[in-house]
């Protein structure tokens, strides 16, 4: 079957309800976790794809038994770092940056060396910003070249907790401590600059020792070792980053309307209802419920015909920065020059988010201002793409082509896009989303 996506109409007027599959963050949290508890874990709704599936594959080279039933997934945890595992373990954490660096976090006190791996994108990406602290610890880390993956980490028997400040607004960084904190006599003391913490929230329901002081830009987290983590059974709710490309698709759909069921509406990853409520898109949240300390809610877009350019707060920054992509079409077809700024931990991504972004909407016919750290977006409100369009994502950044897919979908022209299957990474059920809204689309 052909790895390109050819796109031609744009998706007709609809009005559905869908479901989205289960957040990615939680999903890989819950595998980590539960490899960590003693006894059997459940989870429904589990995101089946590859990001979690290799750190299903993960545990189970550390000697965790894993079952993947229909419905849901078992993982019979043996309890705080009780890995067993051959000399000369390779560890892939293909595309997943979560995978690669949270893992990094279990392994602290693992006595033999562990490879990491990854995939062409992963090797680029930054492994330093996690191995400068866990070195803290008193883990070692042996490099091919400085920072990158492949590495290998040697743990230390005798941890104990550090001081450690994150300021990226990094939730990888800031959970991979944690998680190493879980192995460390003392207290490990993180003062965090805000990012996503459904890892403080598992913490907290797991009884996990975790105490959390709160300013506007920082968290101040204090996390003690726990005497054992009780197995934990989990319904992972709809994964807000996949429904991104859904909320674009109806705003910048015509006359159509869209509910997406049981989406995770966590206050640290709301970003985008926020950036495009601010832009004019009719998004409501409906039936807003809690759940083990996370916030679900189904949302309801509208499309909208009055969009406006935005100058983003950088406040919103960490809680939409998976969503940026998708946002800057809604910025293509607004009203003026949306800027926004701060956001060179875009280009910490898959791929360099900033900059595809920009050279996609080039493409378009947009016109931008991309600096190192920002991007400034000439709206066209009655944009109407006429060319042809292909976009080869050589790193195979699943954003991208997503991205890529709702503005074909919606703005026009004839795309071609490349690397489909890039899709399994986040969101497999993504073009399967896409025809069940509009069967002729694709
Ligand atoms: C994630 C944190 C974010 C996000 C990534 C998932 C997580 O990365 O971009 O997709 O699950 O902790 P950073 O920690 O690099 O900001």
């Amino acid at each position: 079957m052909s790895n390109i996506l050819l796109i031609k109409n744009k998706i007709k007027k609809f009005d559905k309800k869908i479901i989205i599959s289960g957040d990615k963050s939680i999903s890989i949290r819950w595998v980590l976790l539960a490899s960590q508890a003693l006894g059997k874990s459940k989870a429904y709704n589990l995101l089946m794809s590859e990001d979690v599936l290799a750190a299903l594959e993960a545990i189970k080279k550390l000697g965790i038994k894993v079952l993947i039933h229909k419905n849901h997934c078992e993982i019979y945890g043996k309890g705080i770092n009780n890995f067993k595992y051959k000399n000369g373990l390779v560890i892939d954490a293909k595309n997943s940056g979560t995978l690669g660096r949270l893992i990094l976090g279990l392994l602290v006190k693992s006595p033999r060396k562990i490879k990491i791996i990854g995939d062409k994108s992963l090797s680029k990406r930054d492994f330093l910003r996690v191995t400068v602290p866990l070195k803290k610890f008193g883990a070692k880390f042996y490099y091919k070249v400085i920072g990158r993956l492949p590495l290998s980490i040697q743990g230390s028997q005798s941890l104990s907790g550090i001081n450690y400040i994150e300021n990226k607004g990094s939730a990888q960084c800031k959970s991979t401590i944690m998680l190493a904190a879980l192995n460390a006599s003392g207290t490990t003391y993180i003062k965090a600059k805000k990012s996503r913490n459904h890892s403080e929230l598992l913490f907290k329901y797991l009884k996990i020792p975790i105490k959390i002081r709160k300013t506007k830009k920082f968290d101040f987290i204090y996390v003690k070792k726990p005497n054992k983590i009780e197995a934990f059974n989990y319904k992972i709710p709809g994964d807000i980053s996949s429904s991104a490309f859904f909320m674009v698709m109806t705003t910048l759909a015509n006359d159509s309307k869209l509910l997406i069921k049981n989406v995770n509406i966590n206050p640290s990853r709301v970003g985008v209802v926020s950036i495009l409520k601010k832009m004019g898109s009719q998004i409501s949240l409906k039936n807003q419920r809690n759940y083990k300390g996370e916030k679900i809610s189904d949302i309801l877009i509208k499309s909208s015909k009055n969009l406006k350019a935005i100058n983003c707060p950088t406040e919103l920054n960490s809680s939409a920065i998976d969503e940026f992509l998708v946002i800057f079409l809604v910025a293509a077809k607004a009203k003026g020059i949306s800027y926004f700024k701060d956001l060179s931990e875009l280009n910490q991504k898959e791929s360099p988010r900033l900059i595809w972004g920009s050279k996609i909407l080039n493409m378009m016919g947009i016109k931008t201002n991309l600096t190192k750290n920002s991007i400034k977006i000439y709206g066209q409100p009655n944009l109407e793409i006429k060319k042809p369009i292909i976009v080869k994502n050589y790193l195979k950044d699943h954003r991208v082509f997503m991205m890529s897919t709702i503005a074909a979908l919606t703005l026009g022209g004839k795309w071609k896009i490349h690397d489909k299957d890039s899709i399994n990474t986040s969101f497999p059920s993504f073009l399967k989303t896409v025809k069940d809204i509009d069967h002729s689309s694709i």
